[in-house]
């Protein structure tokens, strides 16, 4: 694969960016909403309150944008072309199911609820995963969501991904008890074929 980090991809409405310690606050805030969070993170629930207090994820957010520029970082801002708001973020990070292989990764996304359902998180993954596969050259994306957790899904099998039989447990950081998720895997070849359709 290639290390060339997160560059800025613009698609038609957004624009995708590096993130900045700017924006933290306030993408930190859409997180903090249960709506958002509740099928995304899983930070240990012992980690709940922590979570729940800026100045303590101020200082978390300050170190990881020390890091935002690095080339082993694919992490993005999501920004309206029009208004310059700031409106989610995604990332393809390494996976963390036991695959020792920087090649093989993961993705995750969110958009702030004021902005769901307008094809905004549909475009964003597009891009991103675009860059990934053709200019990141990664070999292979495994992913999953709640099953509960359509929007998320559906992004998936859009760009198709396909599902997998396996489905997976996991436990959210601020629900109680796991949850099933479905699995999906998608291979560079797949995505570049479906590209020439
Ligand atoms: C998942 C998420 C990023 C989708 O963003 P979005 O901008 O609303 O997505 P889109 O508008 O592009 O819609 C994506 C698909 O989900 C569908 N969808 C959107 N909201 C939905 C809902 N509440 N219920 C069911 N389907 C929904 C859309 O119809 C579309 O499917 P289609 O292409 O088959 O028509 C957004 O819902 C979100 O931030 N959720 C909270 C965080 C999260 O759960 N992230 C994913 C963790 S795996």
């Amino acid at each position: 694969m290639n290390y060339i980090g997160s560059k800025v991809i613009e698609t038609k409405r957004l624009v995708l960016r590096p993130q900045t310690m700017k924006e933290q606050k306030h993408l930190w805030e859409i997180l903090m909403i249960p709506e958002v969070n509740r099928y995304f993170l899983t930070v240990p629930p012992k980690f709940r309150d922590k979570l729940l207090d800026w100045e303590k994820q101020e200082e978390y957010y300050q170190k990881d944008m020390e890091h935002a520029l690095d080339n082993d970082v694919f992490r993005w801002s999501i920004f309206l072309k029009q208004t310059g708001e700031c409106i989610g973020r995604l990332s393809c990070q390494e996976n963390d199911c036991g695959i020792e292989d920087a090649n093989i990764r993961d993705v995750g996304w969110l958009i702030s609820p004021d902005y769901q359902g307008c094809g905004y998180g549909t475009e964003a993954a597009y891009a991103m995963i675009d860059y990934m596969f053709q200019e990141a050259e990664i070999k292979e994306i495994r992913t999953g969501a709640a099953i509960v957790n359509p929007a998320s899904w559906h992004i998936m099998e859009r760009l198709g991904f396909t599902r997998q039989k396996e489905t997976k447990w996991i436990q959210y950081t601020f629900l109680d008890a796991p949850v099933e998720d479905y699995t999906y895997r998608m291979t560079r070849e797949e995505w570049l074929a479906k590209k020439k359709q």
